[in-house]
């Protein structure tokens, strides 16, 4: 595995950086033998590695992205979820071919197309790489396990519930998506090729089965209460998310309840060469945050 460099060694800039997917990526790179040059909208992060070198982006300033990707090798593109995403992401990409960068790894999401955001978000910006005249690996991952970083406080208040039913859900580790994205930004055998890979965790779940886990993680009965969309809008609201996060997250429940992501793929061990972390081994590592046992 290598990159082809211009000069001796290649430079990756992350944009998404101090994100899940982005910060478990910078942290990989640097044990490669590339230069890594994270991008982000602010000077600092205490996210990533002391001495990991940051250029400041402002997305309304398309100069700050020319100047950033001036030099630049490979690009990762991950974007917190936004109603800005669409906008920047292809200003991003357009300042990346522009600055003549070879290949470009984008973080897009599994799922069929779809009103649903960020869903319909991804297929616009996925659509307009298309018509790049550059390398890209489009990674379509399914549902990331952190989601259930949300039935957290609920759990532990013996309240956590949605709409999802007994659904299918096959939720995948960021750790294994920043893996994938090492194995493709460091690939010199098809630089030029435009693809996209789907990526799964190795077994679909239930929030019900997720439930008896940390039953019997946790030592006491956690269970998941049925809800109706209303009911289950009017909890979330009273969390204190927003109204664009509530429908998201409705939106979440729905397609769990339906199945639409529970397909398992094989491209994680296939790329990677290690299985992919399961839901168990998330839910042990974050067993302390779940509440503890009466
Ligand atoms: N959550 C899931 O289950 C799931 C599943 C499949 C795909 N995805 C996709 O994965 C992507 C998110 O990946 P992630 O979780 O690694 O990212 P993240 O942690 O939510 O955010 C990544 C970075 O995006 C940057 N960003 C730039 N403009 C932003 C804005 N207007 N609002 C929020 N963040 C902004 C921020 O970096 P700076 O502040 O440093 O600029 C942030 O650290 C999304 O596109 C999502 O659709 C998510």
């Amino acid at each position: 595995m290598s990159v082809h460099a211009r000069g001796s060694r290649p430079r990756i800039a992350v944009a998404g950086a101090t994100g899940r997917v982005g910060a478990a990526l910078v942290a990989r790179l640097a044990e490669d033998p590339v230069d890594v040059v994270a991008l982000s909208r602010s000077p600092v992060s205490e996210k990533l590695p002391e001495g990991t070198q940051m250029i400041q982006v402002d997305f309304d300033a398309p100069a700050t992205l020319s100047t950033a990707l001036r030099g630049i090798d490979r690009l990762f593109v991950a974007h917190g979820t936004s109603d800005r995403q669409v906008e920047n992401e292809i200003a991003m990409i357009d300042a990346a071919v522009q600055a003549g960068v070879s290949h470009i790894v984008k973080l897009s999401a599994m799922g069929p197309p779809t009103r649903l955001h960020p869903f319909d978000w991804h297929m616009r910006i996925e659509a307009h790489l298309a018509q790049c005249d550059v390398g890209y690996t489009v990674l379509r991952p399914s549902c990331f396990v952190d989601v259930l970083a949300r039935a957290q406080a609920p759990v532990a208040a013996d309240a956590w519930g949605g709409t999802a039913e007994d659904g299918l859900v096959n939720l995948i580790d960021t750790r294994d998506v920043a893996d994938v994205a090492r194995v493709a930004l460091l690939d010199g055998e098809f630089v030029d090729a435009q693809r996209a890979y789907h990526l799964t965790g190795p077994f679909p779940v239930s929030m019900p089965g997720i439930a008896e886990e940390l039953t019997r993680l946790l030592g006491r009965q956690v269970g998941y209460t049925r809800r109706t969309r209303e009911e289950h809008r009017r909890v979330l609201l009273s969390y204190g998310v927003s109204e664009m996060v509530a429908d998201l997250l409705l939106g979440l429940d729905r397609i769990f309840r339906e199945g639409v992501l529970s397909e398992t793929t094989v491209t994680v061990p296939e790329l990677t060469g290690k299985e992919a972390r399961s839901p168990g081994d998330w839910l042990r590592d974050h067993r302390s945050d779940f509440g503890q046992a009466s």
